[in-house]
């Protein structure tokens, strides 16, 4: 029997319920109103504006499976297994050992002997040789996206339809019509992922090796569970196949276990013996703390190492053919460098901009600072680091593209001022 929805009752339960929110929170409502004037739409992510209700209730603490708001609600938090606190707000050894470590240096350039105890513990639990850490997950998804496309030279990623694995560009795609497009809500994408994504429906293994054998695939990057679309288990079976079938097919499966690392202490990968090439764990490694990490199998350590060892071939090769054309006469630099190019050539119009800003900013009218930048000029990337006694830059050239010529002359010795 169909019963047609009072659509005016809705309105007026919702216009009540929204009357009794703003009378039992009027804290959160006034920093909501003061929010909007700094920060974007009020909240500081976007996403934070997507629960029910004129404005996000605001936190005044947090403990264990629960949180109090501004006006002194008491909230059993249901979101915990999506963010970084898994476990549990501050578990008390947590916050202590964060306390200790914070007033001993909380940032640095160098190791310390805890990243040591960490990966040796991620080996024993992931069975995985080498890792590596990052900020957040999606960043540990991107570097692992780098080393899968630099070591098998192929440009596409593949994922499941409705998968997310945070920020990356590849993966905020769907299919429509069975062709990539971008997904509802992807802004602005830097090209459009049908150029970089193959989608397929997780449990089809026929739609999976199809996309396969185009050949291009640098890697599968896949929840062993699905976990963002409500949760999908995998079929029985359906990944020791697929995983046969990324061996086949020479692309490297890249386990994402940010959320199913709820499976065991070595998530889906121990508890089915997954076997991947790669792996990524975010939020909940650093109970509350922002980090994520990523391990590598050893053959993909050795891939990587057999890759840079190619590029250093291939500079030691570039660096001898320019000294046989000094040798010869010519200048000890790229050929196509115009005789005013001092420090940078990357390409012509990107050359004399970059000797436009550095000579205003030789006009030394800011005050030495220590700060770190990251900045382009043209298509050359340029790192500075600066301190209040000297200035560094270097200079990368996209080894893919293989476009750019190499720098001439790698430490300017600006002042530490000149630097933006
Ligand atoms: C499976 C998976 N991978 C990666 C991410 C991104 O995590 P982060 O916010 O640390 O970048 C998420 C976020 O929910 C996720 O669910």
């Amino acid at each position: 029997m169909a019963t047609a929805i009072n659509r005016a009752k809705l309105k007026s339960l919702r216009l009540r319920e929204e009357q009794q929110f703003l009378a039992s929170h009027p804290n959160s409502a006034a920093l909501y109103a003061r929010a909007k004037n700094s920060l974007l739409g009020g909240v500081p992510m976007n996403w934070m504006k997507k629960w029910p209700g004129p404005f996000p209730v605001f936190v005044a603490h947090a403990k264990g499976a629960h949180f109090t708001d501004v006006d002194n609600h008491d909230y059993i938090d249901l979101c915990l297994g999506d963010t970084g606190a898994m476990t549990g707000h501050s578990p008390e050894i947590v916050a202590e050992a964060v306390a200790q470590r914070a007033r001993q240096g909380i940032t640095t350039m160098l190791p310390s002997e805890d990243a040591l105890w960490v990966g040796e513990d991620l080996q024993k639990r992931f069975g995985l040789p080498f890792w590596q850490f990052t900020l957040t997950a999606t960043d540990a998804n991107r570097f692992a996206i780098r080393i899968a496309r630099e070591i098998t030279q192929r440009s596409k990623i593949l994922v499941f339809n409705y998968c997310y694995h945070g920020t990356v560009d590849e993966t905020i795609a769907t299919l429509e019509k069975e062709t990539v497009v971008p997904r509802r809500g992807n802004i602005g994408p830097p090209v459009n992922p049908a150029e970089t994504t193959r989608i397929v429906e997780f449990n089809d293994l026929h739609a999976f090796e199809a996309a396969l054998k185009h050949n291009d695939v640098a890697c599968v990057l896949a929840e062993p569970a699905m976990t963002n679309v409500g949760i999908i288990l995998p079929d029985q079976d359906y990944w020791p196949a697929a995983r046969e079938l990324c061996r086949r097919y020479g692309s490297l499966f890249l386990a994402d276990e940010t959320h199913t690392i709820c499976a065991g202490p070595g998530g889906c990968t121990a508890e089915w013996q997954l076997d991947p090439d790669i792996l990524v764990f975010g939020k909940a490694i650093g109970s509350g703390i922002p980090g994520a990490t990523f391990g590598l199998s050893d053959e993909v350590a050795q891939r990587i190492s057999a890759r840079i060892q190619l590029e250093l071939r291939r500079r030691r090769n570039r660096r001898h053919a320019g000294r046989q054309r000094a040798q010869s006469g010519g200048h000890a630099r790229h050929p196509r460098a115009p005789p005013h190019a001092g420090v940078f050539r990357p390409d012509d119009s990107a050359g004399p901009q970059f000797q436009r800003r550095r000579s205003r900013r030789n006009k030394k009218t800011q005050p030495p600072v220590a700060r770190n930048a990251i900045g382009s000029a043209g298509r050359i990337h340029i790192h500075a680091v600066h301190t209040p006694q000297w200035a560094r830059i270097r200079s990368r050239q996209r080894l893919r593209t293989g476009t750019l010529s190499p720098p001439v002359h790698t430490e300017p010795q600006y002042p530490p001022h000149a630097i933006p």
